[in-house]
């Protein structure tokens, strides 16, 4: 079902050098070479009937609907499938055309239910529409025959429905679920007239293989596959287009509402980042936005023990103002500080740390990129010059060789990883290094040459001796690096990495990767025409974090891979907003557009364009801050949309230091974990509900459009704008879009960005200045950012954190499909038939050693804390290597992590933690003191004085 905004060309277009012209019905028209006769129709305005085919899957020329006639040709082929050429005389209308058509419609109709009135399609059901277009009358096969109108329906997927008899398989289901998707999960069972669409053998939705990205039901041109929201609401009457608040990947959609309550989100066919894709999340994952959990007022209490009681927003703002301003005259200027949000817009995090910097007076501002992708930052500033990935998405369908290293594209990015699929399925060599064997080792049509298969901890030696078998296999490309790259540094990194420390052989015992799976996959990489490396948190989460993103900028380096489509070094992204929330000064060190405090002219722009004088010295990072916070000196946190008590790592020390301070004020969506020792309370406002701007992991700056008013009658940057103006610092802005012009006025990367500019090219990627007025989809082009390319000579040093007897396992975690980050959002949907516990995948040996059985509760105990959880058992898993996600905050996954981190940037070693993991029956101490804490905190907020309504600011 198309969305409400959308066209449909047929047929999809075709870029090529080349064009043909051709006449239809008497009237010229020059489509590019490739492109079917249905589709220069289409561009005249001349919609063909159809039904089979539609612009977003490749014709396939079964309905018979399309036929046209074409002059010299006999017989009458189907516009869908027959390529346009050059001078081409084509008829779409004819008596006898219109007979043919007639003639296929009563076929379809005739196996039909008549329920049009009461079909929740009607009106929007292209079966109905091509009944009116071919101007069907009457039907003269009657309904007695043999027909589907009894097929049992599947209800099984809680966000859509499979009405199989309203089926004309046409089979656009089945090519959505392979060409768009990647997953294969249909199939047309059966022939002729008993032919019928299938998931699987015969399962129900929800027991196949369908991941429920719902490109079928998008693809449907009847009420067959319909989403329940339609079921239930009726059709939307409006439309909205913003981008979706979930994952890096920042596909656009169109919001379709019904008032202001949300019908349905459409992929968006022109988005830039998903071209009409989406994933569950984003397409049926919206629940929570209205959900009943949802704070929407103001709160204050005296500490963390007593009721909340509801206030105005006047009261709420005026609290934390005087709150912080007192704990500053007492403790001093340093002794508060903020976090912003990887979930807010850039404009949203540009103001939380201009509070800091402006109204604080200090730099203690940090954010959530601290505990991800800091290590991505530094590593790529360092050896390119910019703290971003290098391509746009689309680069990847350029790549001969894609290695995929400590990622899990098909859960954690799942669009990009529909499109990543395509380009393997069309031949590209896949290399995977992840110490699990994520979907993407093997999966329909698609299997990885090669599955480095890594004990966690050992991503550099890997690094290094797929770099050291470049070089001494004389594979590297000289002249690229040599070039540049400052030669000398080469030559120096060059030796270094022929150590024979590196060599497979060696690197071998370290990783557990056998040395000639490192070799072969080393030759694969560095003789690939075009090879690029996408990673993720298995490569930043490490005491190493910043060292590996060093060693992969280091391998692209010397084998010649940036600067062109289909090459680079790429993070994929966790958050939606996590690039720009770096992009915009969010870390205690630097200020927008990646300008160190250092920097005098810099701070001196600032100083100038806000009026303030900017202390020069870094502020204290997120865990610092909570040092800080235990020895007194650091009182006070502002929170806007971040829940570090489960996110982070070490959850017991953090709790101490939330205990510690005197105003924790949390702005969110919901009480959160964070928010159960936050003195004041701030009600945000969902994705929907605010203008704005994100920037996915391709450095695209897209629009997020309010599509209703706040819950709570305040967008999260006017709550900040708020505060800071009862500080005594003033910030009056009347739309986000004037502090985007802020933005683009004090940060050169951004320069030549703006509502108006992203509204009219519908994305822009930045750097977006003079020299590229429209963005930059490729760096480093011609020459590195900061001029030579600089190597760095990275030293694999283990890990500090070791197995031992008493801890003999290693934890890694990650996430998965159907649910996100914490799980604030994804936990209150029904993504929950999914995934509705956190469990420990565990190898078969392992567990057989340990009596763990499949199903049960154990223990996973390391040398930070314990906790207890159900058992996976799978081969997914490598011996000696567990995993599980964080997603659920009763089971307190960060409880067992420690604070290990990154030497550069602090960034957590999430992805090893030595473990042992025992069976038992009960939870865990701090479950249980946990389980307490949360009813008491449950208990204050059900016993909260409750402000009248009217009284409400
Ligand atoms: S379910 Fe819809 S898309 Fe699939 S074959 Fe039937 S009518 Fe076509
Ligand atoms: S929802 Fe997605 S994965 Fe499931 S059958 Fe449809 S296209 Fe395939
Ligand atoms: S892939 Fe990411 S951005 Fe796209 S719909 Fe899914 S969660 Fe949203
Ligand atoms: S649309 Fe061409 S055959 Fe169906």
């Amino acid at each position: 079902m198309q969305s409400m905004n959308d066209t449909d060309l047929g047929t999809p277009r075709r870029s090529s050098r080349q064009n043909v012209t051709l006449e239809v019905d008497g009237h010229q028209v020059t489509v590019p070479q490739g492109s079917s006769v249905m589709l220069a129709a289409a561009t005249l305005g001349n919609h063909i009937p159809s039904l089979c085919s539609t612009d977003t899957l490749e014709a396939f020329g079964s309905c018979r609907l399309c036929l046209v006639e074409i002059e010299g040709r006999r017989g009458f082929p189907a516009s869908c499938t027959t390529p346009a050429e050059e001078g081409m005389k084509i008829r779409t209308q004819s008596d006898r055309l219109a007979h043919l058509r007639r003639g296929v419609m009563e076929l379809y109709i005739s196996d039909h239910p008549l329920d049009c009135l009461t079909c929740p399609a009607n009106g929007h059901c292209e079966l109905q529409d091509m009944a009116g277009a071919v101007g069907l009358r009457e039907v003269r096969y009657g309904y007695e025959g043999a027909n589907h109108l009894d097929a049992p329906i599947d209800a099984s997927n809680p966000y859509f429905t499979f009405d199989p008899s309203k089926c004309i398989v046409c089979s656009r289901c089945v090519r959505a679920c392979e060409e768009t998707q990647g997953t294969f999960a249909l199939t047309i069972d059966g022939r002729g007239f008993n032919s019928q669409v299938s998931p699987g053998q015969m399962d129900s939705f929800m027991d196949s293989e369908c991941v429920s990205c719902g490109a079928c039901v998008q693809a449907c041109p009847t009420a067959t596959l319909m989403e329940n929201s339609i079921y239930e609401m009726g059709q939307p009457d409006r439309v909205v287009e913003t981008t979706c608040a979930y994952c890096g990947v920042g596909c656009s959609f169109n919001v379709e509402l019904k008032g202001n309550e949300v019908v349905r989100m459409v992929p968006n066919k022109n988005g830039h980042a998903n071209h009409g894709h989406s994933c569950i999340k984003g397409r049926f994952a919206f629940g929570y936005t209205t959900h009943p959990d949802r704070i929407t007022s103001p709160m204050i209490r005296g500490s963390i023990d007593e009721p909340w009681r509801e206030v105005s927003w006047d009261e709420g703002i005026g609290h934390v103002a005087s709150e912080f301003r007192r704990i500053q005259d007492k403790f001093g200027k340093g002794a508060i500080g903020g976090i912003a949000s990887s979930r807010c817009t850039n404009e949203e995090t540009f103001l939380v740390q201009k509070l800091v910097r402006a109204a604080f007076g200090n730099n203690n501002v940090d954010t959530c990129a601290r505990v991800c992708h800091s290590p991505t930052g530094y590593g790529l500033k360092t050896t390119l010059g910019t703290s971003a990935g290098t391509q746009a998405f689309d680069s990847v369908l350029e790549a001969d060789v894609i290695m995929v290293i400590g990622a899990n594209p098909t859960d954690g990015h799942p669009v990009f990883a529909s499109q990543m699929k395509r380009r393997i399925r069309e031949g590209a060599g896949l290399i995977v290094v992840d110490p699990r064997k994520i979907d993407l080792v093997r999966t329909p049509h698609v299997k990885a040459d090669f599955h480095l298969a890594l004990q966690p901890g050992t991503n550099v030696a890997i690094l290094n001796s797929l770099a050291h078998v470049a070089v001494t296999e004389g594979l590297a490309d000289d002249a690229f690096a040599n070039a540049r790259c400052d030669p000398n540094e080469y030559s120096e990194w060059k030796e270094f990495i022929s150590q024979d420390k590196y060599s497979p052989e060696s690197v071998a015992v370290t990783s557990g990767v056998p040395s000639e799976t490192i070799r072969q996959a080393a030759r694969l990489y560095a003789t690939g025409k075009n090879s690029a490396i996408y990673y993720g948190l298995g490569v930043t989460e490490h005491s190493q974090g910043s060292t590996a993103v060093i060693a992969m900028a280091n391998l692209a380096m010397a084998t010649g891979n940036f600067g062109r489509e289909g090459v680079g070094v790429s993070p994929l992204r966790g958050q939606n907003n996590v690039q720009g929330s770096c992009d915009m000064g969010s870390f205690p060190h630097e200020l927008p557009g990646y300008r160190h405090l250092s920097d005098a002219a810099a701070r001196q722009r600032f100083e100038e364009d806000w009026s303030v004088h900017l202390d020069p010295e870094p502020g204290l990072r997120i865990p610092n801050m909570f040092d800080a916070a235990l020895d007194g000196s650091f009182r006070g946190m502002y929170i806007q949309g971040e829940d570090f008590v489960q996110s982070d790592p070490n959850t017991q020390h953090i709790e101490s230091a939330m205990r510690a301070m005197e105003c924790v004020v949390v702005q969110d969506l919901f009480l959160n974990e964070t928010a159960r020792f936050a003195h004041i309370f701030l009600p945000g406002s969902t994705f929907l509900e605010k203008d704005g701007t994100f920037t996915n992991a391709e450095r695209r700056i897209q629009l997020v459009r309010k599509a209703m008013p706040p819950v709570a009658g305040m967008a999260d940057w006017e709550i900040t704008a708020a505060i800071s103006n009862a500080m005594g610092y003033p910030m009056n802005y009347t739309h986000p879009s004037e502090i985007m012009d802020e933005i683009a006025r004090l940060t050169p990367t951004f320069a030549g960005v703006s509502f108006e500019k992203i509204d009219r090219l519908g994305s822009v990627q930045w750097p977006c200045n003079a020299s590229e007025p429209d963005g930059t989809p490729t760096m480093h082009v011609g020459q590195f950012v900061r001029g030579k390319g600089h190597f760095v000579l990275t030293e694999y040093v283990a890990t500090d954190e070791r197995t031992t007897r008493r801890f003999p396992l290693i934890l890694t975690t990650g996430r998965i499909l159907t649910q996100y980050n914490v799980g604030a959002q994804t936990r209150r949907t029904e993504n929950v038939s999914w995934h509705h516990e956190d469990v420990l995948e565990i190898h078969p040996h392992d567990a057989e050693q340990r009596g763990v059985r499949n199903g049960g509760r154990v223990s996973l105990t390391s040398r930070a804390g314990s906790v207890v959880l159900t058992a996976q058992i799978t081969d997914r898993m490598q011996p000696g290597v567990v995993y599980t996600t964080f997603h659920y905050p009763a089971t307190g996954t960060n409880v067992v992590t420690t604070e290990n981190s990154d030497w550069a940037t602090s960034c957590p070693e999430y992805k090893v933690t030595a473990v042992e993991v025992q069976p038992v029956s009960s939870l865990s101490d701090w479950q249980r003191r946990n389980r307490e804490f949360t009813e008491h905190q449950e208990a204050l907020f059900d016993a909260r004085e409750r402000e009248p309504v009217a009284e409400r600011g």
